[in-house]
């Protein structure tokens, strides 16, 4: 057999037809990465024979991939490159969408640009919109086919046009990249069944109970209710396959060098129709390994920054976005470090659930806690902040911070049963905003004792508006002197859930991360119970937070006296403030101040505080210097929402908050 070429010559032999130049670009890009890309998928691989032969294939199919890229992308791509924060500074907006649920369709979803270009959206998350599954897929997270659209949304040429319009119009198309299973009936599947022994290597099967018993010992459990178990007997498989999520999703095989080449080069082939970010889902579960929960392993780290390597050379504009759903401490190591970058961006989820957590305990402590533990972030990278998303709220990832009290460790005992007690906050058995009248979600999966349930439901819906009931009308007004009186209780139970809805996304829009909007929840949603009559959502409460686009309430949208248009009006006003406040962008310094305990007071550099009042009491707050000796507060501050003037102690009103500049 003839030795294999030089993987630099092999990744150069794949572009002929490329001008010197270009090629030499590829060629420096190459160089750059190739000592994190051989280390890591060497340490990884190396001990396997033909190694050397794989790299070179690997390289020179990263070549053929690089040389497709469109001219377009590739212009894209050196703008980028040129720009590297971009995604960083403070008129960065997402939003996040189910295709079907938003538009109809992708080409339904480029009819709706001109709302996200309203809101100032510049990057859209799609969930899931490739051909999935035959039959239940997960919402789509059970992929069949990577270079498809799902036929029910569109073809391909729908998505070329629709990242071409979204491009056009200043928006990046997020898409998800399903890479830790695959669907049971994709294509590596089916070739496994049939007995395809390099198809079988690419799942984790056993013949019998003995290795799913021992690796169930530290496993915990992702569905206990619906999909108890991390392995599922296949008939055609004649063995028991690992499957951490449904049945019908199959873990891939990382230790296999095949997933990693074959998987590298579907995310390129994808990154080439104009997608620019992914949505790397379920990364904390890539590596397997006996005695661990299977989560957050080294290796699947170095598979990440080998990925992220492979994009560097090929498609560099492209950004990565880790969806670990993690404690933490385990956050930034997504992200990796200046030597081996990793992800350019990772979901906050403690930040996220602390949120929650503080206005159910209506006590700032969770967030303090969070906040103190995220550290500053590398260069050239970006937290993810939201409020809610297509997924449960997930308490667990908050177990080290509700075990503090006072700054010492209370116990787990302690942290279980304070997370338990906010999650049955929100999904109805205690203490809710609504009284017990409505539950405002619904308590997700959970077979742990020693573990809180999730919580599902829409923003508004948990923030108390599904206590109050939907006909409540606005007050008469002079256009409508007719309606009818609303209950002033209803009326007040509305203002209370809304300002708690604002309030949280005022958070996440200031914390300093790129923050991404949920649909509908710009709208003042509520949950959908309609998933409870579909035989194949009905066992999935996740479905509570994923209805259809409300075109009435959009319609309302600029109508202050109707819940939609209060929402609306005040989610704009603070996205008008944050596109001119530097302080905002996502890699300003960031110090928590001295407060009240329901009060979160955040700076964001000397000139910038903004204060949270999670209680549904009047809170007064003594406004001070940022900085000892930059003298800001001195001249007193500036309202950034109203305008108004303030100094001293300002009193901060039930579930209100201040963005305060300080006054020039
Ligand atoms: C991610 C998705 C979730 C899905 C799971 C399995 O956590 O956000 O919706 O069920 O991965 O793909």
């Amino acid at each position: 057999m003839s030795q294999p070429l030089p993987p630099l010559q092999s990744l150069l032999s794949a572009m002929p037809a490329l001008p010197d130049a270009r090629r030499g670009e590829f060629a420096r890009r190459y160089s750059e990465q190739e000592a994190v890309l051989h280390q890591r998928l060497s340490g990884l691989y190396g001990t396997l024979p033909g190694f050397a032969r794989w790299y070179a294939e690997l390289a020179a199919q990263v070549g053929r991939l690089a040389a497709a890229r469109p001219a377009e992308l590739q212009a894209q791509d050196e703008q980028r490159l040129a720009n590297p924060d971009w995604f960083q500074d403070q008129s960065m907006l997402g939003y996040c969408a189910y295709a079907d649920r938003f538009g109809g369709s992708l080409a339904g979803v480029a009819q709706r640009i001109p709302h996200l270009r309203e809101l100032g959206v510049r990057y859209l998350h799609l969930l899931p919109f490739l051909r999935p599954r035959a039959g239940e897929n997960d919402g789509g997270f059970a992929v069949a086919s990577f270079d498809d659209v799902d036929p029910k949304l569109g073809g391909n040429a729908d998505l070329d046009a629709l990242t071409a319009r979204l491009r056009a119009a200043g928006i990046s198309l997020c898409s998800d990249f399903i890479l830790n299973h695959v669907a049971d009936d994709h294509p590596w599947a089916r070739g496994a069944r049939r007995g395809d022994s390099a198809l079988r290597a690419y799942f984790h099967v056993f013949p019998d109970r003995r290795m799913p018993d021992r690796y169930e010992r530290t496993l915990g459990q992702v569905f206990p209710q619906v999909a108890p178990g991390n392995f599922s007997y296949v008939e055609d498989m004649g063995g028991w396959v690992w499957t951490t999520f449904y049945p019908y999703q199959w873990d891939l095989n990382y230790a296999n060098p095949a997933v990693f080449a074959d998987m590298a080069a579907a995310l390129l082939r994808l990154a080439n129709r104009g997608i620019e970010v992914f949505r790397l889902d379920s990364t904390a579960f890539l590596w397997k390994r006996e005695g661990s929960n299977c989560m957050n392993q080294p290796e699947a780290h170095a598979l990440l920054q080998a990925l992220r390597a492979i994009v560097a050379i090929a498609a560099p504009g492209v950004l990565l976005k880790a969806e670990a759903i993690v404690p933490t401490r385990e956050l930034p190591a997504y992200f990796g470090d200046a030597q081996a970058p990793e992800c350019h961006i990772a979901y906050h989820s403690s930040l996220m659930a602390a949120g929650w957590g503080a206005l159910a305990e209506q006590d700032a402590a969770l967030l303090r806690a969070v906040l103190a533990r995220t550290p500053e972030l590398p260069p050239h990278t970006s937290w993810l902040s939201y409020v809610r998303c297509h997924d449960d709220i997930g308490w667990n990832v908050l177990r080290a911070e509700a075990g503090e009290a006072d700054g010492a460790d209370a116990g787990p005992e302690r942290a279980r049963a304070r997370l338990a007690a906010i999650a049955n906050f929100y999904s109805g058995s205690a203490g809710q905003y609504a009284d017990g009248a409505r539950p405002s979600g619904a308590a997700f999966q959970s077979s742990d004792p020693h573990a809180a349930h999730g919580s599902n439901g829409m923003a508004a819906s948990l923030a108390g508006l599904a206590g109050v009931p939907a006909q409540v009308a606005p007050p008469p007004s002079p256009q409508h002197p007719s309606r009818p009186q609303p209950l002033a209780q209803d009326l007040e139970r509305q203002q209370a859930a809304l300002r708690r809805a604002l309030l949280l996304h005022g958070l996440a829009l200031s914390a300093g991360a790129l923050p991404v909007l949920y649909m509908g929840d710009e709208l003042a949603q509520r949950n959908d119970d309609s998933y409870r009559g579909r035989s194949e959502h009905a066992m999935d409460s996740r479905w509570l937070q994923r209805p259809v686009f409300d075109e009435y309430a959009f319609a309302q949208r600029g109508d202050p006296a109707t819940p939609a248009g209060q929402m609306y009006g005040g989610l704009r006003a603070l996205l008008g403030a944050r596109r001119r406040l530097d302080a905002l962008a996502a890699g300003a310094p960031r110090t928590v101040l001295a407060s009240a305990a329901a009060v979160l007071a955040l700076a964001r550099g000397p000139r910038f505080v903004a204060l949270f009042n999670f209680s549904g009491s009047m809170q007064p707050h003594t406004l001070a210097r940022v900085t000892p000796g930059q003298g800001a507060a001195d001249a007193g501050w500036r309202d950034s929402l109203t305008g108004q003037l303030c100094s001293g102690v300002v009193e901060l009103a039930p579930w209100s908050m201040l963005w305060l500049e300080a006054a020039p």
